[in-house]
């Protein structure tokens, strides 16, 4: 009797605890793409200032095709994989996320980390990065791609994190003066998935991570506007399922800029916060961009989400933080911004 009391008051107090962890308000996100781990940056301790209760990897976590200080077209070392993340482990990028890993440390790829620069579908390491990739982070083991998703927070205050796989299932990209592509950058069981956990009840703000820019479409550079087919569709799926709360974060460009998109079939209006990179700089300092919202952010950035979950309309405080930690960007949007308008 003892025993069985024993058991169920250690069942009790361990899903107790299990329960407590993922019933904390989440107020502090960070997210950053875009790192060398072999180089050294002030950035991680505005990081560690910032104290982020979750980080996002957006992509292009290591460069698995600079090898010796430079670009090579294909890395064919059978060890590749390992040694890029033995060095991102050692990182001071991990170091400083230390006390969130494994689980409050989400991460998805870019074409760097999955190994090769622009790669899609047809990448033929593609499934020795991914197993290597779902070692390293402990996410799902998905048949088509490294894409997961989670829940944070009790009722009413629930972020909802999404992160797609934009690699391994993307078609070739268009052809140089060819104009945009019809194809595709989920695949059909990325999609299948995306529309379950998308209307999944109970979230109140779901953030989704795009290792490549969602808004921004005037640049030469990848960007969901070379599949219009595929955004028209995310789009209109969050429009469908009548999704509130819905923003997304991306990396990739090397400089870092707020968007927001009106007028597409979400309803409302959707926000593009690209943060990149953490070490890597872009040296294109100006670029069109109708849709930005203040200014673009060149030199060492990450994002920052400050979330006041307090009023009667909770407030999503989004920054792009320099690398001293100094805000370089910031947008406050009222919760209530991210739904349909009522009629
Ligand atoms: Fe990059």
């Amino acid at each position: 009797m003892r025993s069985f009391v024993g058991l169920f008051l250690g069942l009790w107090i361990s899903a107790g605890l299990v329960l407590g962890e993922s019933q904390t308000a989440i107020e502090r996100i960070g997210f950053g793409s875009c790192y060398k781990p072999e180089k050294k940056t002030e950035l991680w301790s505005a990081v560690k200032q910032f104290d982020p209760q979750l980080w996002l990897w957006l992509g292009d976590n290591f460069y698995n095709d600079f090898v010796d200080g430079k670009y090579i077209a294909f890395n064919n070392d059978p060890q590749a994989f390992v040694k890029g993340y033995a060095k991102l482990k050692s990182s001071q990028g991990m170091e400083a996320l230390q006390g969130l890993m494994p689980d409050r440390v989400m991460a998805t790829w870019d074409d760097h980390d999955y190994g090769k620069n622009d790669a899609g579908k047809e990448y033929a390491r593609k499934e020795e990065a991914r197993k290597a990739f779902v070692k390293f982070w402990g996410s799902a083991d998905q048949a088509e791609g490294v894409y997961s998703s989670k829940d944070w927070g009790p009722a009413g205050k629930r972020v909802r994190v999404i992160m797609l796989d934009l690699r391994s299932q993307r078609d070739p990209l268009p052809k140089k003066g060819q104009g945009p592509s019809d194809g595709d950058m989920l695949g059909e069981v990325q999609w299948l998935w995306l529309k379950k956990e998308l209307a999944k009840p109970g979230a109140d703000l779901v953030v989704i991570g795009s290792s490549i820019q969602f808004v921004a479409e005037k640049h030469r550079f990848e960007k969901w506007a070379n599949f219009p087919k595929c955004k028209g569709r995310i789009l209109k799926l969050i429009g469908e399922l009548g999704v509130k709360g819905v923003l997304f974060v991306s990396g990739d460009r090397h400089n870092g800029e707020i968007s927001c998109q009106k007028g597409t079939e979400a309803g409302y209006p959707i926000y593009d916060f690209t943060s990149s990179g953490l070490t890597e700089v872009s040296s294109i300092t100006e670029e069109e961009n109708p849709s930005r919202v203040g200014h673009l952010v060149n030199g060492q950035n990450f994002g920052a989400f400050r979330i006041d979950w307090s009023t009667a309309d909770p407030l999503i405080i989004g920054e792009l933080r320099r690398a001293d930690g100094t805000v370089a960007e910031t947008v406050s949007i009222p919760l209530s911004q991210l739904a349909p308008p009522k009629r």
